[in-house]
């Protein structure tokens, strides 16, 4: 298998990175990772807890002693916590408003890193997030930092909102340029784009146009590695 080859995509909220994360692995066959999905489900057990998100020791502790699991669906990643699938639980306002404080402390952040590091020995793996390619998985064969406008990044967000959501286009932008800033200014593995990823600014791009240009850069960089072995 050395053809597989590991993929990075991180960028900013609404990017697109989940929904074409998914789609490059299903089209090289691959398996995808959500790691924001991750920090989601310790959020979701830290606030059920009622432990103080800025608390790195016992946040960090709990991190430690949660048993996460990730299963790859057709539709979408099943998380499963201690034995519980709260997939469904992870993307609610609470959370949106939390997470990137849980993000920020350090005991946290290594306890995911290791987590993710483990799920991609054996290649073949597209992760999404925040610093898979600057801190997790350095060595990824293909870097994409994927980005878009703030203004579609929260256009994109408002269409996915149920229709009872007391949620203005406004105040959606604000909470994602909010949570961008506190994931850009952490101290920690910060959102920035590794030196040697490619930028792919998806504004005014369709899901499978940028979905076909990372697949077609991996595919090139699955072609280089094998030229290179032989
Ligand atoms: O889907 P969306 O872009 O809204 O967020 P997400 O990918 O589910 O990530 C939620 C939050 O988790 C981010 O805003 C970051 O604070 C944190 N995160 C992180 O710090 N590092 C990662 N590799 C992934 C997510
Ligand atoms: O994971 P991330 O926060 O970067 O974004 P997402 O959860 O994949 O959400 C992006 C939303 O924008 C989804 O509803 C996509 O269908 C839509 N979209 C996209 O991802 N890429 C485009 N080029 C255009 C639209």
């Amino acid at each position: 298998h050395s053809f597989r080859i590991n993929i990075a995509i991180d960028g900013p909220a609404g990017a697109g990175k989940s929904t074409v994360a998914r789609k490059v692995a299903s089209a090289l066959r691959y398996i995808y990772i959500d790691t924001g999905a991750m920090y989601r489900a310790v959020t979701l057990k830290a606030l059920e807890s009622g432990i103080s998100t800025d608390d790195d020791s016992r946040v960090g502790q709990l991190a430690d002693e949660l048993d996460i699991v990730l299963l790859p669906g057709s539709e979408s990643q099943q998380v499963i916590v201690n034995g519980e699938n709260v997939t469904s639980r992870l993307r609610t306002l609470d959370i949106n408003r939390n997470v990137s404080y849980i993000a920020r402390l350090s005991r946290v952040r290594k306890r995911m890193a290791d987590l993710q590091r483990r799920m991609a020995l054996e290649k073949g793996v597209v992760m999404d997030g925040r610093d898979i390619g600057t801190h997790v998985l350095p060595d990824a064969e293909l870097k994409v930092f994927l980005t878009a406008s703030p203004r579609e990044r929260a256009e994109r967000r408002f269409k996915e909102l149920e229709a009872d959501a007391n949620l203005t286009l406004d105040e959606l932008e604000k909470e994602i340029a909010e949570r961008d800033r506190l994931d850009q200014e952490r101290e920690i593995a910060p959102l920035r784009q590794a030196e040697d990823a490619r930028l792919l600014d998806s504004t005014g791009k369709t899901v499978d146009e940028v979905t076909e240009e990372i697949v077609q850069w991996g595919l090139a960089a699955a072609r280089t590695l094998l030229a290179e072995e032989k």
